[in-house]
C-alpha cells in the first residue's frame, strides 16, 4: 500500500511537473514557464514554494472538473544575492494564468508576508486577466491585490515583470508598483485590447502597437526597463535589487569599495563646450564621476531629455537626476517632469541620497505643453524635491535658467549642497530672450551691447554664489571628490516634514 510519504511525493511531483502539452505550447510561443522563470530569477536552490496545493473553489461552467494544483500561481520566497525576496509568477499553462479568487488569496498572503518581513516582492505577470468563469469573485481578488500594493507602497520595493499578456484592470497592479520590466516582442499591457479599441474608436491597431514593450518604454512611460528576452530581463531585476534597500527602514546595500573602482577619467575641465548652445552627453559626465563609471539608467528611452538612475559613489548608492543637453537641449516638459518626480519620490521613500546634475534652458514653450498641463506636471518636480528629506546635492554644469533653475534642486527647494562649475549660467533667461524683451525698440548695435552687458552680469555663477545660493564653485575635474565630501557631510542628515496625513502632490 502507498505510504503517506509516497503519496505526498507523487502529488508534489505532479504539481511541479504541470501539463506537458501546455508547457510545450508555452515554449513554442517563445516563453518560459512560471517555475523556469523563478529558477532564473532567484539564487540557485533558494525558492520555497507556498500554497502549492491550493485549488480553485469555482463550480461554474463545470470548472470543478478541472482542478490543477497551484491554480495558476507559483509563489513563495527565496534569495537574490543572499537577500530575502518574495516572488509570485502567473502560470499561463493553467487557465491562461487567469486570476481566480483562490490564487488572488495566494498573492495576497505573499504581499502581507513581504510587508511584515520587510522584503521586496516581485510579480512575474503572464495572464489572460480575470478568470472569466468566476465573475465578480475574480474582480474582488484584483481589488484586494491593488489594496495591498498601495499599502506596501513606500514600505517595501515592489517590482513587476511583464512576460506575456497583461490586460484590462490587471494592469493596475503593476502600475501601482515601483518598477515595471517588459520583454521585447513578448509582453503587452493595455486597459482595452485591439478588438475593443476597434469597436469603440474604429482604430485598427495590433497589440504590439497598442501596448508592446517599446511603446510603454518609450512613449507612454508606463514601463521602466526593456529586456531583450526573458533571461536578460530577469537578470536586470536582480541588478536593480542590488541598488535597493529591503524596506524603508533599511539602508541600500553598500558595495565593497576599492580604488580600482575609480571611474576612468575624461578631461572633465575641457568636456563641456564653451559655446553654451552646443550639446554634450551628460551620461559621459555622470560615468566619469561614479564608481566604475557605471550608471544604471531607468526609463532610458522615455523622456530622454532627463536622465534618472542609480550609481554608487565610494560604494554608497545614490539616485541620479540629470538634464540631458544631448536631447532637446535638456529642456523640461511634461514627460520629463513626471519621470523625474516619480524617481525622486522613490529615492526619498527608500532613503537614497539624490545627486542632481543641472544643465537646463527652461521649460518647453508652446500650446501642446500648456494645454497638456505643464504647469501641474512641472509642479511635481518642485514638490518631489521639496518633500524629499534625503540628502540632496546639486551640481550646475552649465545652464540653469528661470523656473527650471528653481525646480532642479536649487537651494530654495531644499538642496543641502549646491555646486556650480565656473562656466555656469544662472539667470532668469538666456541673453537673447532677455535683450529682446528689455530692449525691443533699440538699434541692433545697442542690442549687441546690451547682450554683452547681460552676459557679463548674469551668464556666470558668481551672483548666485555672492548670495549664498551656490555653496561652492568647483572645477569640473573636482566633481567626484566634492560629491564624496558632500555625501559624507550629509550622511547624518535629520529632517522631517511637519506631521500630516499626506501631502497633495499635483497629479
Ligand atoms: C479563463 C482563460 C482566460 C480568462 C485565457 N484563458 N484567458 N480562462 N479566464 N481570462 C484560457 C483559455 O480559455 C485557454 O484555455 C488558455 O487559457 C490559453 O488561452 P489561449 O486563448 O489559447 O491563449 P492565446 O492564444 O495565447 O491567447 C492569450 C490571450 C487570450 C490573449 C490572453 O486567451 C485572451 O484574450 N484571453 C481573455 C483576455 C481577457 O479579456 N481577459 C479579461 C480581461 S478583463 P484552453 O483550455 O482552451 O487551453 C479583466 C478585468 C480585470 O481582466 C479587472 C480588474 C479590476
Amino acid at each position: 500500500m502507498e505510504s503517506s510519504n509516497e503519496r505526498f511525493i507523487e502529488l508534489n511531483r505532479l504539481a511541479e511537473a504541470g501539463d506537458a502539452v501546455r508547457i510545450e505550447k508555452q515554449h513554442k510561443a517563445g516563453k518560459l514557464t512560471a517555475r523556469e522563470r523563478i529558477a532564473i530569477l532567484l539564487d540557485k536552490g533558494t525558492f520555497v514554494e507556498i500554497d502549492k496545493f491550493v485549488i480553485h473553489q469555482c463550480h461554474n461552467f463545470d470548472l470543478d472538473k478541472q482542478q490543477l494544483a497551484g491554480d495558476g500561481i507559483v509563489g513563495g520566497y527565496g534569495k537574490i544575492d543572499g537577500r530575502l525576496v518574495y516572488v509570485y509568477a502567473y502560470d499561463f499553462t493553467v487557465f491562461g494564468g487567469s486570476l481566480s479568487r483562490t490564487n488572488a488569496n495566494k498573492i495576497i498572503k505573499l504581499q502581507k508576508l513581504a510587508l511584515k518581513m520587510g522584503a521586496p516582492i516581485i510579480a512575474l505577470n503572464d495572464s489572460g486577466g480575470a478568470r472569466i468563469q468566476e465573475g465578480v469573485s475574480s474582480l474582488a481578488g484584483y481589488g484586494d491585490i491593488f489594496y495591498q500594493n498601495t499599502i506596501a507602497s513606500g514600505v517595501i520595493p515592489q517590482i513587476s515583470v511583464i512576460l506575456g499578456p497583461c490586460a484590462g484592470g490587471a494592469c493596475y497592479s503593476p502600475a501601482l508598483t515601483d518598477f515595471i520590466f517588459m520583454v521585447k516582442d513578448h509582453s503587452h499591457m493595455f486597459v482595452t485590447g485591439p478588438e475593443v479599441v476597434k469597436t469603440v474608436t474604429h482604430e485598427e491597431v495590433d497589440k504590439e502597437e497598442l501596448g508592446g514593450a517599446s511603446v510603454h518604454n518609450s512613449t507612454s512611460g508606463v514601463a521602466h526597463f526593456l529586456g531583450e528576452n526573458e533571461e536578460d530581463t530577469l537578470m536586470m531585476v536582480r541588478e536593480l535589487l542590488a541598488f535597493l534597500p529591503s524596506n524603508n527602514m533599511d539602508d541600500a546595500p553598500r558595495a565593497p569599495y576599492s580604488s580600482n573602482m575609480e571611474p576612468s577619467s575624461i578631461d572633465l575641465d575641457n568636456f563641456i563646450p564653451t559655446d553654451s548652445s552646443k550639446p554634450y552627453d551628460m551620461k559621459e559626465l555622470i560615468e566619469s564621476v561614479v564608481d566604475g563609471g557605471y550608471f544604471f539608467e531607468i526609463q532610458e528611452n522615455f523622456a530622454p531629455n532627463i536622465l534618472v538612475g542609480f550609481a554608487r559613489i565610494e560604494g554608497k548608492v545614490v539616485g541620479i537626476v540629470a538634464n540631458q543637453p544631448a536631447f532637446q537641449a535638456g529642456v523640461l516638459d511634461i514627460d520629463t517632469s513626471d519621470k523625474a518626480a516619480r524617481f525622486i519620490r522613490f529615492c526619498d521613500c527608500f532613503s537614497i541620497p539624490i545627486v542632481s546634475f543641472v544643465d537646463v534652458p527652461g521649460f518647453l514653450p508652446g500650446c501642446t505643453q500648456e494645454h497638456g498641463g505643464i504647469i501641474r506636471h512641472g509642479a511635481k518636480i518642485v514638490y518631489a524635491y521639496v518633500e524629499a528629506t534625503v540628502p540632496k546635492i546639486t551640481v550646475i554644469t552649465r545652464k540653469a535658467y528661470g523656473g527650471a533653475y528653481i525646480v532642479m534642486s536649487s537651494k530654495h527647494t531644499g538642496a543641502d549642497v549646491n555646486f556650480a562649475y565656473p562656466n555656469a549660467e544662472i539667470a532668469v533667461m538666456g541673453q537673447e530672450g532677455a535683450v529682446n524683451i528689455l530692449y525691443k525698440k533699440v538699434s541692433d548695435e545697442e542690442k549687441t551691447k546690451a547682450r554683452k552687458e547681460y552676459e557679463e552680469k548674469f551668464s556666470n555663477p558668481y551672483r548666485a554664489a555672492e548670495l549664498g545660493y551656490i555653496d561652492e564653485i568647483i572645477l569640473p575635474s573636482q566633481t567626484r571628490e566634492k560629491l564624496i565630501q558632500a555625501l559624507d557631510m550629509t550622511h547624518t542628515k535629520i529632517r522631517a516634514n511637519p506631521a500630516k496625513k499626506h501631502g497633495n502632490i499635483p497629479l
